[in-house]
């Protein structure tokens, strides 16, 4: 059956280049897994864009010396350079300051505002005395009033968990200058989480087996303590607040993770849009059948699993207060919060300030998207925090994609071609024919599940133990000493070259670049596996803006065992993967200041 799925990728702040730590979260697994949703026949909606709005974009702007909508457009361009480098087949990725998301975004607050689930409220909020800018409580250090921990955040302390208010901070102290802040009243709109609590929990509970347990875990934790929670900031760069007396506010604005969280909705309309039939969005919004996956790293987990299900509810008219739907109709929640768990680079945090990071641009100067797609796979962050070292990196390069997979479809495509030009035709086959052929093409299915559930380790790994096997059959077999019994060597290069095929079409989701080298060498005509594209657009003839997007329907690539064609001609193969010189760990280690 055909299925609606709609992949939500968390959107990156536009305040730098990415880093590997953060496409290891949100941006190789929600790749891996639209690929192989498209591949099984589903309607995938990968949606995404940069996150604009809010503290952290103000707060670089300021340090860099530019205007918020200056480094925003600045690293929206390189962030979009940077995922399209990689491969991430994004139907639409976007950006929060476009007019279609402050459109959608205030008619999200209007609906949640009409069904009375956001209220406004006098608070105390802390000003930098120096600027007079507010200081978001993020951006507020102290001491803990609970446990007596010296480096609190604002809104909550890391050594105790507990949630705190900045005004609470003993000796509190402006992260950005180390000032005093000053409290000053300020109104502001609050959106009431605790009118969800029931439906929340219902909703929550529903996904017992289903969601990975860490993240289920965490959110049901949240559910303990459901407090109203602010959705307005005295700020002046972000969406303003769509109500007579606050629209024209010049420094009250709509809290970040209250837009951000609506591009998803707003992006899959602007596609929708664009592709020419306005309502097509409304397949993967409104419809029992679509399922939506949304793809970050776990500090989002709240916001995914809690925040956005209860504005979706409360829009739909659905929570303690009941309602009806907003104008544009009851809306779906997640049916799954994918998260993962944090990268670390050779045992320690990533840091842009102290350098210890690699930027994906950085990383794709030097090595190929696949290498890194393939190590995120196999050894990325998905149920553990995880550390990144470039001796891992070379090991699994060299010995896995280079002497295992590229080594296997190197030999048996060159051997069959230098000997018959063309896939040749098989005679009787053996019993170890006959079990290799067996195991990989019932590896699809296995395979396949793994990726469906998002258990990508899992799935990477079966798919190289097809690989392996081949190596294994081609040593046992040796068809290079058979040049007296050509049939039997054509038998044998026949059964490797299935496998080859097989495996390819298993590791596209993963390296979509090298299996569509392989789809080519093994005469494929045509697109196997698509790859995204930046185009630029504009609004009614507003500026021009770059946007990630790609004809992914139109490539070949299916999630099935496809018999391959005697006859078919073979051209001499390319190599697959670059075999790295060990040095490389030590250059790399030494531009890290190891
Ligand atoms: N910009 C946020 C971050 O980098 C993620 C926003 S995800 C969205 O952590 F859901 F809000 F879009
Ligand atoms: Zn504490």
């Amino acid at each position: 059956m055909t299925q609606h799925i709609l992949t939500a990728v968390a959107w990156p702040y536009a305040n730098g280049p990415r880093h590997i730590g953060h496409v290891s979260g949100f941006g190789v697994p929600s790749d891996v897994f639209s690929r192989y949703q498209r591949m099984a026949g589903n309607k995938v909606l990968m949606v995404s864009g940069t996150d604009e709005h809010g503290t952290p974009i103000q707060v670089q702007a300021d340090k860099e010396g530019v205007s918020a909508k200056e480094l925003a457009d600045r690293y929206n361009r390189v962030i979009a350079e940077d995922l399209t480098g990689l491969g991430l087949s994004y139907d639409l990725f976007t950006r929060t300051t476009t007019k279609n998301h402050y459109a959608v975004t205030q008619q999200i607050f209007k609906g949640l505002y009409d069904n009375g689930y956001i209220f406004p409220k006098t608070t105390m909020g802390a000003i930098s005395p120096s600027t007079g800018r507010t200081l978001p409580d993020r951006y507020i250090e102290g001491t803990c009033p609970i446990c007596g921990y010296d480096g609190a955040r604002g809104d909550q302390c890391d050594n105790c968990g507990n949630q705190l208010d900045p005004i609470e901070l003993v000796n509190p102290k402006s992260r950005i200058n180390g000032e005093t802040p000053v409290f000053v009243e300020t109104e502001h709109f609050m959106l009431d989480l605790p009118a969800f609590a029931e439906v929340l929990g219902t909703y929550l509970q529903s996904k017992q087996g289903e969601w990975r347990p860490n993240v289920l875990k965490f959110a049901l934790n949240l559910l303990g303590d459901l407090q109203p929670r602010a959705i307005s900031r005295d700020l002046d760069w972000g969406v303003p607040i769509p109500l007579d007396g606050w629209r024209d506010q010049p420094n009250k604005r709509l809290y970040v993770w209250f837009d951000a969280v609506i591009g998803y909705l707003s992006a899959s309309i602007e596609w929708a849009r664009r592709s020419g039939d306005p309502d097509a969005w409304r397949q993967w919004w409104q419809n029992p059948d679509a399922r939506g996956y949304y793809f970050m790293g776990k500090d989002n987990i709240v916001f995914h699993a809690e925040i956005w299900p209860a504005m979706l509810f409360g829009y739909s008219g659905i929570g303690a207060r009941d309602g009806s739907p907003g104008a544009l109709g009851a809306l779906d929640v997640p049916s799954e919060v994918v998260s993962s768990e944090f990268l670390t680079m050779e045992g320690r945090k990533f840091s842009s300030s102290r350098q210890v990071v690699i930027y994906v641009r950085d990383f794709l100067a030097r090595y190929d998207a696949d290498a890194l797609r393939y190590y995120i796979a196999v050894a990325g962050p998905e149920n553990q925090d995880t550390d990144f070292t470039w001796q891992e990196f070379v090991n699994r390069n060299n010995g896995e994609l280079v002497a295992a997979w590229g080594n296997l479809v190197n030999r048996s495509i060159s051997m069959a071609a230098k000997n018959f030009g063309a896939v040749p035709e098989p005679g009787d086959l053996t019993d170890a024919d006959r079990a290799l052929l067996e195991r990989s093409r019932g590896a699809f299915g296995p395979v396949g599940a793994e990726l469906g559930r998002s258990r990508f380790k899992n799935a990477i790994t079966e798919a190289f133990d097809v690989v392996r096997e081949a190596n294994k059959y081609l040593a046992d077999q040796e068809p290079w000493k058979l040049k007296d019994d050509p049939e039997r060597q054509k038998s044998i290069l026949h059964v490797a070259l299935q496998v080859v095929d097989d495996a390819k079409t298993m590791l596209t989701p993963f390296l979509p670049g090298s299996s569509n080298k392989v789809f080519a060498m093994l005469g494929g005509e045509g697109v196997w596996s698509g790859m995204p594209e930046i185009r630029e657009v504009d609004e009614d003839g507003g500026t021009p803006y770059p946007v990630i997007t790609g004809d992914y329907a139109e490539g070949a690539a299916r999630w099935e065992h496809r018999p391959i064609r005697p006859g078919t001609p073979l051209a001499p193969p390319v190599p697959l993967f670059k075999k790295l010189d060990p040095k490389v760990v030590d250059e790399e280690l030494a531009r890290l200041g190891e």
